[in-house]
């Protein structure tokens, strides 16, 4: 990782790569960017992206690749079955992950269907120590319910602790004892917590979490989506680890679970997933559903070129100037965006920045989707997308009411070696208006809302005419610069 002191005493973040392939952005005038996210009918999901300029949406297959990888991508070996390129990727989860057996999926919510359809049954409990939007609805589908045991350090807003992603084990004791073991098919971990801001697990509370699961006979399952963060974290952050290499703390970590899955558009920054066991029984119990669902054994839905990528963005994963540059550009922002006492989420984690919309926008009540008025709001004020991460991106109860998230997050997902620091730069000054501003936004409501997911493709539309008021503002303060 990159410890370059700059005699200005700034502390930047130094890239430790350099761009050779670059591709063309616009950014619209504001009057055309209303016209963008009315006909996305508010929803950021449902903007075109040559309407955006900083595509800050998440992620997931939209990290740079490298020039290794790229190159990887001309050896590809395409065959329906026994491809080598299905040799080398199951060769590389096994050389870092210390796994036997690979099951190849198309992406991360293909395992989570595969693990759902093989293991939850109605009336079963799965306790993670936070749910994931997709992990959740393939659970609940099956008539499964989840169960959130994240310490209650994690749902706090701003605070000093290092590892909010942890589980509590109380919590889980507790939940095994009243609905029994045999009612909990696994116990799910989420490394570099998703939707309470990216926040890492411990090395110390994974061991902890095995230890309860081992006591009560429980399977434990890693979901390692975003593991590259959780390893950079941990050696940044836990105790012992500065100086371990990220192998060996790879190593340590998957020794814990008895199946790892991982979205391959995350971790490994190309396209892809597979969940990887020691354990034959598992194995063989979920073999069958990859032919059915996903493709044959040796390609599992992926293009083989994207599983050459897989296989050198994993072994680059294990570099930490590799894996340091999404967080540092994100602890950069977060910090910048507190210094001027816009809220975020402290201290900041992987993924991207999160802006919390509870305190943003906190005139709105959460019927009123501050998080989604506020993505709305900031694609509107500067052509950055963002995601929203709240009440929107929950589903209903059964009785129809809504079902209120535990916090309202605007997600500002720093996509691995893309952006520019003036790019970051230029985010981090929009915010700050939008801040100046923020009695002018207001809610939205749903004018189209689906069922299942609502919160990929719901249509939405302002509540009154604060867009229009929000333009006029801009156009005050900017004159006719975009
Ligand atoms: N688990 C976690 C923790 C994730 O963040 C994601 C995806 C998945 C599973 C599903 O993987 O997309 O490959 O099917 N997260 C993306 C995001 C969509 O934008 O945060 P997938």
């Amino acid at each position: 990782m990159a410890q370059v002191r700059f005699h200005s005493g700034e502390q930047l973040p130094l890239e430790m790569h350099k761009v050779r392939i670059v591709q063309k952005l616009t950014l619209l005038p504001i009057e055309e960017r209303l016209r963008a996210i009315a006909e996305a009918g508010n929803n950021t999901f449902l903007l075109q992206n040559a309407d955006v300029f900083l595509d800050m949406l998440t992620d997931s297959g939209v990290n740079a690749m490298s020039d290794r990888m790229q190159s990887a991508m001309l050896q590809a070996d395409d065959a329906y079955a026994g491809s080598a390129t299905f040799t080398r990727l199951a060769g590389k989860l096994a050389e870092l992950f210390g796994t036997r057996y690979f099951l190849p999926a198309h992406q991360g919510r293909a395992c989570e269907n595969i693990l759902a359809e093989t293991y939850v049954k109605p009336g079963d409990v799965v306790p993670m120590n936070y749910h994931f939007t997709t992990t959740k609805t393939h659970i609940t589908k099956r008539g499964g319910r989840v169960e959130e045991l994240i310490a209650d350090k994690g749902l706090l807003p701003v605070s000093e602790d290092p590892f909010k992603g942890d589980l509590d084990t109380d919590k889980l004791v507790a939940l095994v004892e009243e609905v029994g073991a045999d009612r909990i098919p696994f116990v799910r971990m989420e490394a570099g917590t998703n939707l309470i801001g990216g926040q890492p697990i411990s090395l110390a509370n994974m061991r902890a979490v095995r230890e309860v699961c081992t006591r009560y006979g429980l399977k434990l399952v890693l979901d390692a989506s975003l593991l590259q963060d959780n390893l950079h974290f941990i050696r940044t952050r836990e105790e012992g680890y500065a100086d371990t290499p990220i192998r060996d703390i790879t190593a340590e970590i998957a020794a814990l679970y008895d199946a790892i899955y991982f979205s391959g558009r995350k971790l490994g920054f190309g396209r892809g997933g597979g969940i990887i066991t020691n354990d034959q029984q598992m194995y063989e119990a979920m073999r069958g559903f990859v032919p059915l669902y996903e493709g044959f054994l040796t390609y599992g839905g992926m293009s083989v070129r994207e599983m050459e990528a897989l296989v050198v963005g994993l072994d680059e994963t294990m570099d930490p100037d590799v894996i340091s540059q999404g967080p540092m550009f994100i602890d950069y922002m977060a910090r910048e965006l507190a210094a001027h006492d816009v809220p975020v989420i402290l201290p900041p984690g992987g993924l991207g920045v999160h802006v919390d919309a509870s305190r943003f926008v906190d005139h709105l009540p959460q019927t009123e989707y501050p998080s989604g008025s506020l993505a709305s709001a900031l694609y509107l004020v500067s052509g950055v997308r963002g995601m929203e991460r709240g009440t929107l991106s929950e589903e209903r109860e059964p009785d129809g009411t809504e079902r209120l998230a535990d916090m309202e997050l605007v997600r500002l997902a720093m996509p691995r070696r893309v952006f520019t620091l003036s790019q970051v730069k230029y985010a981090i000054d929009r915010v700050c208006w939008l801040y100046e501003n923020r009695e002018l936004v207001g809610g939205l409501r749903f004018v189209e809302e689906p069922e299942i997911l609502r919160f990929f493709y719901g249509r939405l539309e302002p509540i009154g005419d604060w867009q229009d008021r929000l333009v006029a503002r801009f156009r005050e303060d900017f004159g006719d610069s975009l």
